[in-house]
């Protein structure tokens, strides 16, 4: 068998038949001829099937050890896709730290549809215990949490979704499949926003979800034709040529987070450093047992909206902005960005501070980006 590098490069790309082109070709087309009528081909109709998705489907399938992998138009139609598998009726069980974006899905639109959540710190894992009913049917989180960084036992989480019959789903965003593979710990469903580290160049929005389980892969497989949020095929080109080179860019994005991470550590100005790679973090252990690798995203704490303005306004080279993942360093300021639509309260019971930055540390040099985060601090 083949590993991660080789197989980011080569699954689901084999040169192409007719002219034996090297690179995935972009199949733009709606519909394909059909040889006779009632004959069932294989490509009838894009929106169901596309040999650029497919190529892009098998690789990102492959790199999480799945199965069935599906693309969508973004994270958030992935999620949505998920989702479909509750019914009026059904209660979920969600981390209580999340994408802000996902939070609203949950609470402002699938909760009209007679689908009850929970929210639970999912650092402990009895929390979701207790939270069981006999409605119960799914378990969603973040591991490592957007933005908090907080992580939950995969291994533990899957235990309990199995002991009470509930799907268990969780988003790798923050990973990558490079640096985790939840399937591994008996995970169900594994969910990108293949707009970040997948896409990695902050050009593409796009969503996929990877399971090993052909009866949830059916079910996916269906909503996906059914609803029809997926990805034209020259957003699946980029997204192919892009984790071409996840690796290198993973290891390059942990690298540099790790040393910013360290050297944030121990500055006066700071209240907080949350980034799993350092052994203060609270869940350091378990990030080694279920990680390969960090990641590039760190949240500090600043103290205050006029500290995390001046930070933010005195960056050169990180770039304010919504979104994570690219080659390129961006900053953002939770509160008032990517987790906008979560009640104030409840932010601050989960540490969303006004002082609260997130950093997605990127690929520059990193006396580059050292010296711009000084910058940033010596504004405070
Ligand atoms: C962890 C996480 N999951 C899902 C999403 C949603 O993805 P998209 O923006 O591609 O819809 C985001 C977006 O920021 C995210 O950070």
């Amino acid at each position: 068998m083949t590993r991660f590098r080789t197989n980011a490069i080569h699954i689901g790309q084999e040169p192409e038949q007719v002219t034996g082109s090297v690179a995935v070709p972009v199949f733009q087309t709606s519909t394909y001829a059909q040889q006779e009528l009632g004959g069932h081909p294989q490509f009838d109709y894009a929106r169901t099937i596309n040999p650029t998705r497919l190529a892009l489907e098998k690789n990102l399938a492959a790199l999480e050890n799945g199965k069935f992998g599906y693309c969508f138009a973004s994270g958030m139609a992935a999620i949505t896709a998920a989702l479909s598998l509750v019914k009026s009726g059904d209660h979920v069980i969600a981390g209580s730290d999340m994408y802000g974006g996902s939070y609203r899905y949950f609470s402002k639109i699938l909760s009209n549809y007679g689908v009850t959540f929970s929210y639970v710190d999912m650092r402990n894992l009895d929390n979701v215990e207790q939270a069981i009913t006999p409605n119960t049917k799914l378990i969603y989180c973040e591991t490592p949490t957007n933005p908090m960084m907080n992580l939950t036992d995969l291994a533990e989480l899957s235990a309990i979704a199995k002991k009470h019959h509930c799907i268990s789903v969780v988003d790798n965003t923050f990973m990558s499949p490079y640096f985790q593979n939840p399937l591994d710990f008996g995970i169900d469903i594994v969910v990108h926003s293949a707009t970040k580290y997948l896409g990695g160049h902050s050009d593409v929005i796009g969503g996929a979800l990877i399971t090993i389980d052909s009866s949830y892969a059916e079910r996916i497989k269906f909503y996906q034709n059914s609803a029809g949020a997926v990805p034209g095929p020259w957003d699946c080109w980029l997204l192919l040529r892009s984790v071409k080179t996840l690796a290198i860019r993973m290891d390059a994005h942990n690298a540099n987070a790790m040393k910013i991470a360290t050297m944030l550590a121990i500055h006066p100005k700071l209240k907080g450093v949350h980034y799993p790679g350092l052994p203060s973090h609270p869940q350091h252990t378990l990030a080694k047992k279920q990680m390969r690798g960090f990641g590039g995203m760190i949240a500090i704490e600043i103290g205050s909206l006029d500290a995390a303005k001046r930070f933010a306004s005195a960056l050169r080279v990180f770039t304010l902005g919504e979104s994570l993942g690219g080659v390129e360093s961006l900053v953002c300021h939770p509160v008032t960005m990517t987790h906008g639509s979560i009640e104030p309260a409840r932010r601050a019971e989960l540490g969303i501070t006004d002082g609260l930055v997130r950093l997605s540390v990127g690929i520059e040099d990193i006396e580059d980006l050292i010296d711009d985060i000084n910058r940033g601090l010596d504004a405070i």
